[in-house]
């Protein structure tokens, strides 16, 4: 980020007068670099929640929230879904530049041929019970991969650090799959290199040894868009947590690890899993009101999943693309009619309309669509955040990788505002 010289912040407290330096972004508003402010001022900033902090510099990914704009590296979202597909887009975020014909001939198969798992990590996942939740087996796979691949943890090492990312790209697939078979009792399906990322991940859900599974094209470019759609999201609650673990200098696998615990959350990548269940539990259309009352009462905890987002307070750009292949896969699979289906439009249209979510401006984000999609191809809900996570772990690689490769990059370690006790004398205990 480029130090303007022609602009200062003022900063006045006490009798102390400080100024700083800004600093211009490509896109978006300037920021203060108020990394002397401690030093200088003996103050702190409190921004719970990160709300007004710009925690690092990154070339990937740009959103604008008032606008509804949502780039990978500078390229609209709607465009790539349209006329790209999801390892073209992993190049682009890795890489910074969409690849060229041989470029991508290159890349595919480098990341086709490391879709299996270390055989002996098939006993790993028997170690689990069979009703866990696919995230928590998701978040011990991955953070086992680190004693299964020991020549991609060297994080000084910039080959190892490539193998790393193209490993857990290859393979994430295959974890979340398997995570899925082992849950409902079915053989492991290995991965099929023949197929696309998304016709493969489909196979291996989907497939038994006992009968041939053909995906349907409709089908596989829809999951190919729900991966291209959450691939990256700047520095939201998961990748921030990708950043915070990388920056102390643990491997790539242990951070993905607390990536995917970080998604797990209701808040974040769970919502599209607690959406449809609110659906369900909504049940009728006759019902809507009633939850539209709850989401509206201040005394009551309960909120519209799938509605708001922190940084767009327009139309999330990914709902419109998702909105648009629901039709689609709900279309081909006959099922546009279904009752949860019928909620979710009900509910959308009133929400739209009604003037506390217009006056929030709370819009339906994208895992209010992704969760009826995929609902329709036939993942249970348990499988929906895992899905999310196998999307996103291009993202988080892609972040993870630019900044160990930042020179200006520094340990994470936020300061608080302490509320508690002044110093006091212990007291013995039978004093107290
Ligand atoms: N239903 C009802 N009211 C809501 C909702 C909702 N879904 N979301 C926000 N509000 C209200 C809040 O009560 C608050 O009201 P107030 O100003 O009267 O206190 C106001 O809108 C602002 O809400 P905040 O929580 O301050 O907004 P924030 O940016 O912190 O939260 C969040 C964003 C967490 C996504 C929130 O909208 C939410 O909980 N939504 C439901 C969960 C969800 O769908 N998450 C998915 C996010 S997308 C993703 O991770 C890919």
């Amino acid at each position: 980020m480029a130090l303007d010289s022609n602009k200062t912040a003022k900063v006045t407290f006490g009798d102390k007068e400080l100024d700083f330096a800004m600093m211009s972004p490509s896109l978006g508003p300037d920021v203060i670099d108020i990394r002397k402010l401690y030093a200088q001022g003996d103050v702190f900033t409190y921004d719970p929640g990160f709300t007004s902090t710009a925690s690092c510099e990154s070339a990937i990914t740009y959103i604008d929230g008032d606008k509804g704009e949502l780039l990978y590296r500078g390229y609209p979202i709607d465009q790539l879904a349209e006329k790209s597909h999801f390892l073209e887009v992993c190049y682009l975020l890795l890489y910074g530049e969409l690849p060229t014909a041989a470029q991508l001939d290159d890349f595919v198969p480098r990341v086709t041929r490391h879709t299996m798992l270390q055989d002996q990590m098939t006993y790993f996942y028997r170690g689990f019970r069979r009703d866990a939740h696919p995230m928590a087996t998701m978040v011990g796979v991955v953070g086992a991969m680190s004693a299964f691949y020991h020549d991609s943890t060297d994080i000084t090492d910039p080959d190892q650090r490539e193998i790393a990312a193209i490993r857990m790209i290859a393979k994430i697939p295959t974890i979340a799959a398997w995570a899925y078979k082992y849950s409902i009792g079915q053989p492991f399906v290995y991965p099929r290199n023949d197929l696309d990322y998304a016709s493969n991940f489909l196979h291996m859900c989907f497939a038994v040894p006992a009968e041939d599974y053909v995906v349907d094209p409709i089908l596989s470019r829809a999951m190919d868009r729900i991966f291209t759609l959450h691939a990256d999201h700047e520095q939201n609650a998961s990748t921030s947590t990708v950043r915070l673990a990388g920056s102390s200098g643990a491997n790539p696998f242990a951070c993905i690890a607390a990536g995917i615990a970080c998604l797990w959350g209701p808040a974040h990548g769970g919502a599209n899993e607690a959406c449809l269940n609110m659906l369900r539990e909504i049940g009728t259309v006759d019902r809507i009101p009633e939850f539209i009352a709850r989401a509206k009462d201040k005394n009551d905890p309960f909120r519209l999943m799938g509605f708001g987002h922190r940084v767009y307070k327009n139309f999330d750009p990914r709902a419109k693309v998702m909105k648009q292949s629901a039709d689609e896969v709900l279309g081909l699979l006959g099922i546009d009619n279904n009752p949860t289906l019928q909620v979710a439009k009900e509910l959308e249209r009133i929400a739209l309309e009604d003037e506390y979510f217009v006056e929030k401006k709370l819009y339906p984000n994208v895992d209010f669509y992704s969760g009826i999609i995929l609902d329709a191809m036939g993942f249970p809900t348990s499988m929906f955040t895992p899905i999310f996570a196998l999307a996103r772990t291009v993202g988080w690689v892609s972040q993870w990788k630019e900044m160990i490769a930042d020179p200006t990059q520094k340990i994470g370690r936020p300061r608080q505002l302490y509320t508690g006790a002044k110093h006091r004398d212990y007291v013995d205990v039978e004093k107290r």
